[in-house]
């Protein structure tokens, strides 16, 4: 296992973490974790070496925290450090704070928070915390010794980051990084910035939520041109790992075999290791990829609120993972639960609002038409 420098005390974590976000579960249903093959998972990779374990308040509808709390016994929560973050959308008040706190050290069953993130800031959710006095809650959590290190992840757009960045002396921040998305949200500009701000970095979604892990023929043959074989999950954790300015990247392993491999693979994770024919070939994936978007929508949201309660962005995200990634029933699925919601594209009544506000000129109503006969069964 390679180590990196985190926060200003140069802590030393692994650069592979656990994520207890996607941990293998039980009759399909994700409140229920398969714990016999989870604790086998988390143990073994902190046998070795992990020692970075991040879960949240709603993972694995609410029940991942508990679970942590257990597989942390005998032992094993002093060999790691532990990061959780707050719901911030659930809170309404200052004492929501300190109750989901208290709430999150029980289920955890330990006596203090080592990286305590505030859960994925948006514009909206920052302003509204802000107000609740979140800054203050954080400075006394600390003081309290509930938490040792104050964080953030983030799921807006580059300006919010920075903004966030720069209101607090954080110790570290996390967010959304892999080759697909070196211009999203924070993205590469993102990570420098937060770097030179003094911010220790984390990743997430480094594999795309897998969507990175499964090579179509045409990309395989360009994995293929290189003499070293590696998986596309490899590729995807290499380029990572390349970034000196990255601590950890965090992955949300769901079987034994993917422990197994990401271990392996970021042994041999230096900074500034790839060579330029290996960086030239993910760049020439990255391309292909990005050839087959179907509509270059940006996921910025200045179309919403759709009058009509369409969920636009999401529905173009959905469309271009079938054409992209080849995630045909994954896709319909979400889709279904949006015409559950009535967000689909059926409820769009052509009124025009969304493309009078889309910075990429978008012809909308169209395309969501495309994307409802892409995705409807
Ligand atoms: N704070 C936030 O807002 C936020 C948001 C997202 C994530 N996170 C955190 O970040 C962590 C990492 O994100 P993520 O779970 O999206 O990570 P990820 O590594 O991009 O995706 C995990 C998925 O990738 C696939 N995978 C992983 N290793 C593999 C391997 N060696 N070979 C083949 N497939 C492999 C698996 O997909 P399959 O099971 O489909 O094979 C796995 O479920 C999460 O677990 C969570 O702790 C935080």
């Amino acid at each position: 296992m390679q180590y990196r420098y985190f926060t200003k005390d140069n802590l030393k974590v692994s650069t592979l973490g656990f994520g207890c976000m996607r941990l293998p579960i039980l009759n399909d249903d994700s409140g229920t974790i398969d714990e016999q093959k989870a604790t086998d998972m988390i143990r073994y990779a902190i046998d070795n070496g992990v020692n970075y374990i991040d879960t949240a308040y709603p993972y694995h509808k609410g029940n991942s925290e508990t679970f942590v709390g257990k597989v942390l016994r005998d032992g094993y929560r002093e060999k790691v450090y532990l990061a959780t973050k707050l719901p911030v959308w659930l809170t309404e008040s200052y004492e929501d704070f300190e109750r989901y706190l208290d709430e999150q050290l029980n289920r955890l069953n330990t006596d203090y928070i080592d990286f305590y993130l505030l859960h994925s800031l948006t514009k909206k959710t920052w302003e509204d915390i802000k107000e609740l006095n979140v800054l203050h809650f954080l400075d006394e959590a600390k003081r309290q010794g509930k938490i040792k290190y104050t964080g953030f992840s983030f799921h807006d757009h580059r300006d919010v980051f920075k903004d966030i960045v720069d209101s607090y002396p954080w110790d570290f921040c996390q967010i959304q990084l892999n080759y697909m998305d070196r211009d999203y949200q924070a993205g590469l500009e993102g990570l420098k910035y937060a770097k030179e701000k003094g911010l220790s970095v984390v990743i997430m979604e480094p594999i795309k939520g897998g969507k990175l892990s499964n090579a179509s023929e045409e990309i395989q043959k360009i994995w293929d041109k290189s003499h070293i074989k590696r998986t596309p999950s490899e590729w995807a954790l290499r380029w990572l790992y390349n970034f000196p300015e990255i601590s950890v990247v965090l992955s949300g392993m769901s079987t034994m075999d993917h422990v197994i491999e990401n271990i392996k693979t970021a042994s041999d994770g230096i900074p500034n290791s790839l060579q330029q024919e290996e960086l030239k070939l993910i760049d020439e994936v990255t391309k292909i990829y990005n050839e087959k978007v179907k509509v270059g929508c940006t996921g910025c949201e200045y179309c919403l609120p759709c009058p009509n309660g369409v969920s636009i962005p999401d529905i173009f995200e959905l469309y271009n993972n079938v054409y992209v990634y080849g995630t045909k029933n994954q896709s319909m699925n979400i889709y279904n639960n949006l015409i559950k919601a009535r967000e689909d594209a059926n409820q769009c009544i052509e009124c025009g609002h969304c493309e009078g506000l889309c910075p990429q000129h978008l012809d909308i109503i169209n395309l969501l038409k495309d994307a409802n006969g892409s995705l409807s069964r």
